[in-house]
């Protein structure tokens, strides 16, 4: 069953006022604010009141704030997410498809997986597909039982890098709950058949958790809109793309975790 299967159902996610901008001209950016609820709530949303189709502003936004993550191995750090990607034939990865891409935290499948993402969106779907599904780390983390969560934490799962995104090697390992409760997943990568039993059950709980509708949020973005979101509080999902011209621009950056910006 797809993780997505409930995903009509999902709520509206209330973000809060301090994780909420309206931004009317550059000047008005507010790098530290930005960063506040980042760290607070894992989550910013800025609504640009002009059009940014090269997303500068939140290029210019993570370069203050922190470190922006290399995409690949052309070296791209803001790419496009669009049908076919920034050539039209990129459609190796799920996300230049127009398929549904089930709940995964970024990078997964990396030795250091990047801490935040941010998306700006140049055109939203004008035919309701491509929704933002969101599922928080921390709710899942409390209902799980105590030897899911404890195997989970401790047990080191081998991780298929997938063929597009191969540098160095093809597997790692890791564990799919770190020491601060965020969340390393991707349904398509894990090594299923070198799970054991218990692994096995383990992670039928966990998907059972993350595929149920009250644990499930979405987030309805306009053209415009930038989403700030820590990768590993937030595991994210997209439903199928209906609006062949639907076009986002993706950045990915770690930040230190201090409050204070250089
Ligand atoms: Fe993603």
């Amino acid at each position: 069953m797809s993780s997505l299967h409930f995903s009509s159902h999902a709520i509206p996610l209330r973000i809060p006022n301090y994780c909420c901008f309206k931004l009317d001209s550059y000047s008005e950016i507010e790098y530290e604010s930005y960063k506040v609820a980042l760290l607070k709530k894992g989550i910013v949303l800025i609504c640009l009141g002009f059009s940014d189709d090269s997303a500068e502003i939140m290029k210019d936004i993570v370069n203050t704030i922190g470190l922006i993550h290399e995409h690949d191995a052309l070296g791209r750090t803001v790419w496009d997410v669009k049908i076919g990607g920034e050539t039209g034939e990129e459609a190796l990865a799920i996300s230049h498809s127009d398929r549904e891409f089930s709940l995964h935290n970024d990078g997964a499948f990396e030795q250091e997986m990047p801490g935040y993402f941010g998306l700006h969106v140049v055109r939203a779907d004008t035919l309701g597909g491509g929704e933002n599904i969101l599922v928080c780390a921390d709710r899942i983390v409390e209902s799980l039982t105590e030897e899911t969560f404890q195997l989970l934490s401790s047990r080191k799962f081998k991780l298929r890098v997938p063929e597009e995104f191969r540098k160095v090697s093809n597997f790692i390992e890791a564990s799919l709950i770190d020491e601060s409760h965020g969340f390393r997943y991707r349904y398509d990568i894990i090594e299923r058949d070198l799970c054991s039993p218990e692994e096995l059950e383990a992670l039928n709980e966990l998907e059972l958790k993350i595929s149920l509708p009250h644990n499930m949020f979405k987030v309805h973005l306009g053209n415009n809109q930038i989403l700030l979101l820590d990768n590993r509080r937030y595991l994210h999902a997209r439903t199928r793309i209906k609006d062949k011209k639907r076009h986002l621009k993706r950045i990915r950056f770690n930040m230190p975790a201090t409050l204070r910006v250089a």
